[in-house]
C-alpha cells in the first residue's frame, strides 16, 4: 500500500518509470526498494550479486509484488545489466552495490578493488552504451546516481571543519581508497561522455537490515547474545550517524533535483564518538529488555585498534540543504531508539542472516586483537 510521499519530487522526476537498483540486497539498498515502492513511485529492478552481505529476506515482503523484479548478478557483468537496461528500460541507475566494511578490506583487499573499482567502471561503460541509445527526451531525463562515502575524504582533526564537497579526497583504507577511485571514474564518465551522473557522499548509517558487522547492529547482537562489546582502541573515534531513513529520502530527492555532474553530502548531524554510540545502545536495551546482573555495559571490552584507524569523520550538509532542500528527520535518540526496537523485534531475521560464515569472521576479526 502506497504511504504518503514525502514531497521530495521523486513522483513528479520519474512518473512512474522504472528504476534500477544495484546492491538491493543489502541494507541501505533494500531499505531504499522498500520505501520507493511503499511510496508507489515505480516499478524497482533489483540487482545484487548476494554476497554474504546481500540478504533476500530483506527483500522478502516484495516477493508477490508484481513492480519488483529481483536479478541475481555481478555490476560488473556487462551482457548481464545491459539485458536488464533493454528489458526494463529504466529512467535511473541507483548504484549501491559495493564491498563495504572497512575491517574487510583490511582482511582481504581484492574483492574491494573487483567490485568497488572494476564493477563500478564496467557498470558505467554499460550504462553509457544504454544511455547513448536513448532518445533524446528518455536522455535528458536519465540519471546514474552513485552512492559514496564520507571516508574518501581522509580523517579529520578534532576541532577541524567539517567535510564539505570541496574537501580533498584523502582516503586510508583500502575500501574507502576503492570508494574514492569509484567516485572518480563517475565523475569522469559524465565529464568526458555526458553519462548524467550524480554522486552522493554519506556518512555511517545505521537503522534496520543491518548486517551485524558494522558497529551499531553488532552491539545489539552480541549484547543480546552475551557476547563481548569489542571496543577499538579508546572508543573515542568519531563518526556522523545517518538513519537509513533520512539516507534513503536524500536519495530520493537528488535524483529528483540534483545537479548533474554534482556531489552532494548527506549526514546525519549527529557526532558522536563510539563510545558514546555503544553506552547509548546499552542504555537503550538496559531499559527494554534488562540484563541479569547489570547494565549490558558491563560486557565492554577495550580491544586493539584498528590499523590506520580514521579518528574522525563530519559532515557539512548545507549544500543539499541549501539546493536540495533536504535535512534529517531523525536524532540519534529517536533513530537509535527506533533501531534498538527493530531489532529487538527482528531477532529471527539476525539469527537467519548470522550463519557459519558469520562466525568465522568474528573468529578472523576479533580472536587476535
Ligand atoms: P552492504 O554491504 O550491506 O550491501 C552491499 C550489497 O551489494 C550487498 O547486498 C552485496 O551482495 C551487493 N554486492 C556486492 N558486490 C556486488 C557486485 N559486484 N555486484 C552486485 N552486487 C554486489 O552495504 P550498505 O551498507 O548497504 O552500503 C551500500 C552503499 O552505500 C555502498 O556503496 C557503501 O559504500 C555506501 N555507504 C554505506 C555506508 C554505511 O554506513 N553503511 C556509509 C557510506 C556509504
Ligand atoms: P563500522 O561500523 O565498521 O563503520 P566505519 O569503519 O565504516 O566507520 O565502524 C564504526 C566505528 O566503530 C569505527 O570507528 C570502528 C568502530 N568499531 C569498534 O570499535 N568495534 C567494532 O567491533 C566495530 C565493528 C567497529
Amino acid at each position: 500500500m502506497a504511504v504518503a510521499d514525502s514531497n521530495d519530487g521523486t513522483r513528479a522526476a520519474f512518473a512512474g518509470k522504472p528504476i534500477l537498483v544495484t546492491g538491493a540486497a543489502g541494507f541501505i539498498g533494500a531499505n531504499f526498494v522498500l520505501e520507493w515502492l511503499a511510496r508507489g513511485l515505480g516499478p524497482v529492478v533489483s540487482l545484487d550479486k548476494l554476497t554474504y552481505a546481500g540478504n533476500l529476506d530483506n527483500l522478502a515482503s516484495l516477493a508477490n509484488d508484481p513492480r519488483h523484479v529481483f536479478a541475481q548478478g555481478d555490476i560488473g557483468d556487462g551482457e548481464l545489466v545491459a539485458g536488464l537496461l533493454q528489458r526494463h528500460r529504466p529512467a535511473a541507475i541507483v548504484n549501491f552495490a559495493a564491498e563495504s566494511h572497512v575491517d574487510r578490506s583490511i582482511h582481504g583487499p581484492a574483492d574491494f578493488v573487483t567490485t568497488n573499482v572494476i564493477g563500478t567502471f564496467r557498470l558505467l561503460e554499460t550504462a553509457r552504451a544504454y544511455s547513448d541509445g536513448l532518445s533524446a527526451a528518455d536522455k535528458a531525463a536519465f540519471r546514474f546516481l552513485h552512492v559514496s562515502t564520507d571516508e574518501v575524504f581522509g580523517s579529520l582533526a578534532v576541532d577541524a571543519a567539517a567535510f564539505t564537497e570541496a574537501s580533498r579526497y584523502q582516503p586510508n583504507s583500502p575500501y574507502s581508497a576503492t570508494k574514492a577511485a569509484s567516485d572518480h571514474l563517475a565523475r569522469a564518465w559524465n565529464h568526458t561522455f555526458d553519462l548524467p551522473v550524480l554522486i552522493t557522499n554519506c556518512s555511517n548509517n545505521y537503522g534496520p537490515y543491518q548486517f551485524p558487522e558494522k558497529l551499531i547492529p553488532l552491539m545489539i547482537h552480541h549484547a543480546l547474545q552475551g557476547l563481548p562489546l569489542p571496543v577499538y582502541g579508546d572508543g573515542q573515534q568519531r563518526r556522523d550517524w545517518l538513519y537509513v531513513a533520512d539516507h534513503c529520502a536524500a536519495i530520493r530527492a537528488v535524483l529528483a533535483r540534483g545537479r548533474i555532474g554534482e556531489t552532494y553530502n548527506i549526514g546525519g548531524n549527529s557526532e558522536k564518538a563510539n563510545l558514546e554510540v555503544i553506552h547509548g545502545v546499552c542504555d537503550i536495551l538496559d531499559a527494554e529488555r534488562p540484563r541479569q546482573g547489570g547494565s549490558y555495559r558491563q560486557q565492554i571490552e577495550f580491544v586493539t585498534d584498528r590499523p590506520g584507524h580514521d579518528r574522525r569523520y563530519a559532515m557539512d550538509t548545507a549544500k543539499i540543504a541549501a539546493e536540495i532542500g533536504w535535512a534529517p528527520a531523525e536524532s540519534f535518540a529517536t533513530g537509535i531508539a527506533k533501531t534498538v526496537r527493530w531489532y529487538l523485534d527482528n531477532g529471527g531475521w539476525v539469527e537467519r542472516f548470522v550463519s557459519g560464515a558469520y562466525r568465522d569472521w568474528l573468529t578472523k576479526n576479533y580472536s587476535n586483537r
